[in-house]
């Protein structure tokens, strides 16, 4: 069964992918962080530009972090990029500017999980720990009936563990897919359980779309897109976010960003991103 995985790998997976050409820890997590809410052509799309303009966690805690939000435009959910800069701090500070190699350490930086740290074990220091997210646990929920974090480092060839948790990661972005996998393809297909069990269900439900138009996330995206260009007085506050008609609510969810790290509001109550 490893060896199928990794042979099907080698034989059809992403091996270009630029995270994928990299041990470098920082490069691994900046990679990551992005991979974690946005889809890939758009991470491709800024990746090279991120690093560039951050390559190092002591060049990224120097750095405002305003720049670290601003150098993020393109890839929603900006809290990510004040965690990255909140971390960089944290590892130079209690690291020597060098990101932990243990789960327990990496754990500790802000906003890094249970996914984000074993990813930056896995993907940078080749360790035996499987990253669980969407993609690697639907493999190995249907082929394996794994469920748990440790049942799912365990399965992980100690010798292989790099290319074995990439290989998941492709499996289940390209085959294993949730609502139309091709199990023709599948490298799997002889072994898994959901298969030989009868396989997709026709009737399963359609995931749950969350609602963006008129969500408090779109007021905030588009207050920190703004911000990218220039500070926002407040009368243009409520315009900005998409709400010219509900001043109220521009003003408690620009505090919202306020309070996140993601923007700071001066005496006047003119908004700018943070130093
Ligand atoms: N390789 C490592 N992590 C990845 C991810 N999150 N998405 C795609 N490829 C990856």
């Amino acid at each position: 069964m490893h060896d199928a995985l990794l042979s099907w790998y080698s034989a059809a997976g992403r091996h270009d992918l630029p995270w994928r050409r990299t041990r470098d820890p920082w490069a691994v997590l900046v990679s990551e962080l992005m991979l974690q809410q946005t889809q890939v052509p758009r991470v491709l799309a800024i990746h090279q530009k991120l690093l560039a303009a951050f390559p190092t966690p002591a060049a990224c805690a120097a750095a405002p972090v305003g720049e670290v939000v601003r150098a993020w435009a393109g890839l929603g959910y900006n809290r990510r990029a004040v965690n990255l800069h909140r971390s960089a701090v944290a590892v130079v500070e209690r690291h020597g500017g060098h990101l932990p190699d243990t789960l327990d350490d990496l754990l500790t930086l802000p906003g890094i999980g249970p996914y984000t740290a074993r990813a930056v074990l896995a993907f940078a220091f080749e360790k035996p720990v499987c990253p669980l997210d969407v993609n690697t646990a639907r493999p190995l929920a249907r082929a394996f009936g794994v469920g748990g974090q440790a049942a799912a480092d365990a399965l992980v060839p100690v010798d292989d563990a790099w290319r074995w948790n990439q290989a998941l990661m492709d499996l289940g972005a390209l085959v294993c897919t949730r609502r139309a996998p091709s199990c023709d393809v599948c490298p799997l297909a002889d072994v898994c359980r959901w298969r030989l069990g009868g396989g997709p269900d026709p009737a399963a439900p359609a995931g749950r779309q969350s609602r963006f138009d008129g969500s408090d996330r779109q007021g905030r995206g588009r207050l920190v897109d703004a911000l990218r260009d220039a500070p926002v007085v407040a009368g243009e506050l409520a315009a900005v976010m998409g709400w010219a008609d509900d001043p109220g609510r521009a003003a408690r969810v620009a505090a919202t960003l306020v309070a996140d790290g993601l923007a700071d509001r001066r005496a006047d109550g003119t908004f700018t991103l943070p130093d």
